[in-house]
C-alpha cells in the first residue's frame, strides 16, 4: 500500500512490523533497530542471504555514538562533510546492535539519509531503522514508489511516497581496516569527493571477504541484458527481435530498438545515474525479448560507476 501518511509508518515501525521509506539513494525497507523479528522479516521478504548486513538509518549524530564503540577521525572528518548524504560509514559497533543487522560481524553500518520525510520519521520515532535496498534480492533497486509497490504488493508493508529519488543509485560505503580508510561500495559520492576529505582510500582490500555487492548477479532485470561497446555488436538475429536499447547518449542507426531510453540527453552524468535503475527497470516492464546497453566509453569514476552496475545486472 502506498501512502504519503507518517503516521501509518510509524505505527507499523512501532509495532515491530516492516514499512518502506523514501531515501535519496533508493527506497529502503525498514524496521526498528530494536525489533530483531521485524529485522529477520527484512531478509524473508527481499530473499536475502543471512550474511548480508543492514545498513542502520539515523537522523543525527548523537544516535551513530551511541551504536559504535570509537569513531576513527577519518570517518568523523565524512560525517561532518557528507551527512546528510548519499554516504555510509562503517564502524565498531557496541552490544546495542543486533547480531541480525551485522550479520554477526564487529562492525556496523551507518548513514544518515538526505530526505526530509524520513529524517523527520526518524526523529519522531526516536530510534533509529535498519534498511536494505526495498528490492527482492538480486534485482533492481527502486527508485519510486510504484517500483516498491510492484515487488511487494501483496505483503502488508506499507510503502511511505517520498516522490522519485534524487540521487537513484545506493551510497557509497567507506570504512577502516588496519587503521586504513576501504571503500566498500562505490556509490552516489564519488572517491575523488572522499579522497578530498580523508586522503587516499583503498577499493577491494584483500582482507574483505563480504564485499557489498560481491554477487556475481545484482541489480538486475528479469528480460535478458547484453552490454556492448557499440551498435555493431548486435546482432542480425537479435535485430528480429523485440528489443530495447539503454544509453548514456542518443546514437545514429538505432531504428531496430522498439524502445530507447537515453539516460541524458545533455550528457550530464549526476542525471544519468539518477536515471540509470529507473530506466532498466522501465525497459524490463516492457515486454521486451532482450535488453542491450551501451558501455560509457569513458573511463571517469562515473563511466566506471556505471558500466561496473551494468555488468553485473547482465550476469
Ligand atoms: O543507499 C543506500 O545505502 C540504500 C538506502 C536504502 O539507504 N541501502 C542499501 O542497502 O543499499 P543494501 O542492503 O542494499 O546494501 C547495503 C550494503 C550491503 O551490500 C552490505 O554488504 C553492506 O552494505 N554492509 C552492511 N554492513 C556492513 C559492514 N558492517 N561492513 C561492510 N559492509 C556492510
Ligand atoms: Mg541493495
Amino acid at each position: 500500500m502506498i501512502t504519503e501518511d507518517i503516521e501509518i509508518i510509524k505505527a507499523y515501525l512501532k509495532a515491530g512490523k516492516n514499512a518502506v521509506i523514501p531515501t535519496e539513494t533508493v527506497y529502503g525497507l525498514a524496521a526498528s533497530i530494536y525489533s530483531d523479528e521485524a529485522i529477520q522479516s527484512i531478509y524473508k521478504l527481499k530473499n536475502r542471504p543471512f550474511e548480508n548486513p543492514l545498513i542502520v538509518h539515523v537522523s543525527n549524530k548523537q544516535q551513530i555514538k551511541n551504536l559504535v564503540t570509537a569513531i576513527h577521525p577519518k570517518i568523523d572528518l565524512l560525517i561532518n562533510a557528507f551527512m546528510p548524504g548519499p554516504l555510509t560509514v562503517v564502524l565498531p559497533s557496541n552490544e546495542k546492535v543486533s547480531k541480525y543487522i551485522t550479520a554477526g560481524k564487529s562492525t556496523v553500518a551507518i548513514r544518515m539519509p538526505n530526505h526530509s520525510l524520513t529524517r523527520q520519521l526518524i526523529d519522531d520515532l526516536g530510534f533509529p531503522i535498519a534498511a536494505p535496498s526495498a528490492n527482492p534480492f538480486q534485482q533492481i533497486s527502486p527508485t519510486s514508489a510504484a517500483q516498491v509497490n510492484f515487488y511487494f504488493s501483496k505483503f502488508d508493508l506499507p510503502i511511505l511516497d517520498g516522490g522519485p529519488c534524487q540521487c537513484g543509485i545506493e551510497s557509497t560505503i567507506v570504512g577502516i581496516v588496519n587503521n586504513e580508510p576501504v571503500l566498500y561500495r562505490k556509490g552516489a559520492i564519488s572517491v575523488d569527493e572522499i579522497e578530498k576529505q580523508i586522503g587516499k582510500v583503498t577499493y577491494n582490500a584483500p582482507t574483505i571477504i563480504h564485499m557489498p555487492g560481491m554477487y556475481k548477479k545484482h541489480y538486475s532485470p528479469t528480460t535478458p541484458l547484453k552490454v556492448v561497446r557499440d551498435l555493431s555488436e548486435v546482432t542480425e538475429v537479435e535485430k528480429q527481435k523485440k528489443i530495447g536499447l539503454l544509453t548514456f547518449s542518443e546514437l545514429p542507426n538505432s531504428s531496430f530498438f522498439t524502445t530507447i531510453k537515453v539516460l541524458s540527453e545533455t550528457q550530464n552524468e549526476k542525471e544519468a545515474i539518477k536515471n540509470f535503475y529507473n530506466y532498466l527497470f522501465e525497459l524490463d516492464q516492457a515486454n521486451l525479448e532482450q535488453i542491450i546497453a551501451i558501455k560509457i566509453p569513458t573511463t571517469s569514476e562515473f563511466a566506471t560507476l556505471i558500466n561496473e552496475r551494468l555488468e553485473q545486472a547482465s550476469n
